[in-house]
């Protein structure tokens, strides 16, 4: 695979980079810290990535950096058959409810912006007869839950467009694969406590990678997940209103 990769260098994308890497596929590295994107395009060089792991500037919060860092991609590895984007933020739901500038950043990058990206990634695929884009939603989109009212909105709100496009372009050959991960022990969830079927970045990137070969629409990691959330979206209003999941 030749993969523009948004988000490589930390967390559940970092680990899915490393076993892509060790694959053999080519990769290039977009993110807002050039330093810290050279010292991932290092590892993912010396655990066999094909050719050399280039990099470019693109910050989730700016969409003008957007098509540059698609078409250095472009430019860098000939032809981007695959997009993935893991890139994302994560803020509590009462400093999200306090805190104005963090909920407008929060949709903006978790919501908005990542659709933009998709936009500019979804016409590039396009312009070449399809490909693959996978991008990391979440399981708090599923159903309104009060610990991550505005979050899970944002989750919520990418995984429809992601669905949409999918029915949309699947014909013209654009596969989406939309990763719902549950609770994963990242960066992300530090601080925070880990619930039953909390998820390590490693097995993430071991069902994401099954699930973009195969073109699986949506993929629960881990799959328990998948279990938890069908009760979750079955629960009566009443009993949701009464629990604090
Ligand atoms: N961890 C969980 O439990 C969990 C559960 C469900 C869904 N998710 C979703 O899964 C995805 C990955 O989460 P994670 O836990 O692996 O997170 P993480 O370890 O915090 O990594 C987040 C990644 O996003 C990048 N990023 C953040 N802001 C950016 C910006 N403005 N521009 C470009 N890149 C930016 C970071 O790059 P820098 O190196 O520049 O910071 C980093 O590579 C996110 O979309 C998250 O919402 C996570």
């Amino acid at each position: 695979m030749n993969v523009a990769f948004l988000g490589a260098s930390k967390g559940m994308g970092r680990a899915l980079a490393r076993r892509m890497a060790e694959r053999g596929d080519r990769l290039f590295l977009l993110g807002r810290d050039l330093d810290d994107l050279r010292r991932s395009a290092a590892d993912l060089a010396n655990l066999g990535a094909t050719g050399e792991v280039g990099v470019a500037h693109c910050d989730l919060g700016d969409r003008s950096t957007f098509a540059p860092a698609l078409a250095a991609a472009r430019a860098a590895l000939g032809d981007v058959d695959t997009v993935i984007v893991t890139a994302g933020i994560y803020a509590g739901q009462e400093e999200l409810e306090r805190d104005s500038e963090a909920r407008e950043r929060l949709l903006t990058l978790d919501f908005t912006n990542t659709i933009q990206f998709c936009e500019e990634a979804r016409v590039m695929l396009l312009q070449r007869g399809g490909g693959r884009l996978c991008v990391f939603s979440s399981v708090a989109g599923e159903r309104g839950r009060k610990p991550v009212v505005l979050y899970g909105a944002a989750k919520a709100g990418l995984s429809y467009y992601l669905e949409g496009l999918d029915h949309k372009f699947h014909a013209q050959g654009l596969r989406v694969t939309t990763v719902k991960p549950g609770f994963i022990k990242t960066g992300m969830t530090a601080g925070l406590d880990p619930p039953p079927f909390a998820g390590e970045p490693e097995g993430v990137a071991r069902d994401v990678l099954k699930a973009i070969d195969r073109g699986s629409p949506v993929v629960y990691t881990p799959g328990i997940w998948r279990w938890v959330m069908l009760v979750i979206r079955y629960l009566p209003r009443a009993v949701m209103r009464r629990i604090g999941f």
